[in-house]
């Protein structure tokens, strides 16, 4: 089966885990540190933390924010579970807001339209590896005196007026899954250029523990000594995978340039076809694409899915509106609150992309695509 995303890995990765593996530092080395600086130079500089997935990196994200019970985290329904559940399980409350129709992406009248005195944070995602309009929703969340985080699990090397992914919200977080547009197998990172957050963020990814006797409460307690003011957990990626990053993060221009000639050829040869939309581009970003996004329009795209799969084409469907899930449906969410994006969701296939897609590979799945709907 033709996978809808799979990793990219040549002998640059081999040569660099190869290397850490038989050297000193199987984590907590100077690999880690060395990975989030290559990171660093695709968000503008922002500083990043390097975590064991793209939950985790939510997850550090909405700890070092500050959320917790009685907060309200307003995000998108069109994303992984991850985006929401991170938030839910430190005890704030979820609350969905409706997408625009061409990028899925979180629509700023509807999140200012659920924002209140309780929002504490405003989590855009960038679907597909299109950014989110930061902007705008930067405006609301400040208006509402909440942080924005950007989950940008799809959207490493992605631009938005001229900015950098990284650089556009308060807190960003990357996943480096295998599917994803680098991957170091699990993996994730926050980013923020706000030292208090970052520090924050260090600290809750290794257990809370401080360290540095200078902001220890007992620093004469001998040179062993650390102590945790707030729990944090062990979300520490090793060594052996940051060395992985860092080729992986060499490699990302390539990526870009590829999955982009990819969706070109794509764009070509779909667009004659009716019953199909393809995915929009804001002129004002610059993506690095993640998912091929298309609808299947006219009640067809289970039977298009199924046809695919039959044809060997291990197409996708990204997302089921995450508040359908039975654990939110369960806590009262009801479906139908947010209609463009059951709507989305109701037309939205992934078809393969991935930077060693082959362009005859490629060609298979537009042929067996012009097959069903042609
Ligand atoms: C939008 C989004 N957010 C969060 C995640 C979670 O990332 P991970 O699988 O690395 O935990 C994913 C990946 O599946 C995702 O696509």
């Amino acid at each position: 089966m033709l996978p809808y995303g799979r990793q990219s890995i040549d002998e640059r990765d081999v040569e660099g885990v190869l290397g850490v593996l038989t050297g000193d530092w199987l984590t907590t080395g100077p690999a880690v540190g060395a990975f989030e600086a290559e990171l660093a130079a695709w968000t503008g500089g922002v500083p990043c933390v390097s975590v064991t997935s793209g939950t985790a990196a939510l997850h550090t994200a909405y700890a070092a924010a500050g959320i917790g019970p009685g907060d309200e985290v307003v995000t998108s329904p069109i994303t992984f579970v991850a985006t929401a559940a991170t938030a839910a399980m430190l005890g704030a409350r979820v609350v969905f807001a409706d997408v625009e129709r061409d990028t899925a992406n979180l629509d700023p009248a509807a999140v200012e339209a659920v924002t209140g005195p309780r929002t504490r944070a405003v989590a855009a995602v960038d679907y597909a590896g299109h950014p989110a309009e930061y902007d705008a929703l930067r405006e609301i969340a400040a208006r509402a005196g909440a942080v924005v985080v950007g989950d940008a699990a799809h959207s490493v090397g992605s631009r938005y007026r001229g900015r950098p992914v990284g650089a556009l919200a308060d807190l960003t977080t990357f996943s480096f899954f295998p599917t994803k547009t680098i991957t170091t197998a699990e993996g994730g990172a926050v980013a923020t250029a706000d030292e208090e957050l970052l520090r924050r963020a260090r600290r809750f990814r290794n257990h809370g523990l401080v360290k540095d006797p200078a902001e220890q409460r007992e620093p004469d307690e001998g040179g062993w000594h650390q102590e945790v003011h707030a729990f944090g957990l062990n979300y520490r990626l090793p060594d052996v995978l940051c060395a992985l990053g860092i080729s992986q993060v060499r490699r990302l221009g390539e990526f870009k340039a590829r999955r982009a000639r990819l969706v070109a050829r794509y764009n070509e040869a779909l667009s004659g076809l009716a019953g199909l939309r393809l995915p929009a581009r804001r002129p004002h970003v610059d993506p690095a694409w993640h998912l091929y996004a298309v609808g299947v329009l006219d009640g067809r795209r289970r039977e298009v899915y199924e046809r695919m799969r039959q044809a060997g084409i291990g197409v996708q469907v990204n997302y089921l509106p995450a508040y359908r899930h039975p654990v939110f449906a369960d806590m009262g969410y009801r479906r139908g609150m947010c209609p463009v994006a059951e709507e989305f969701y109701a037309r939205q296939l992934s078809l393969p992309l991935f930077p060693d897609l082959t362009d005859s590979d490629q060609d298979r799945v537009i042929e067996a695509l012009h097959a069903i709907l042609g």
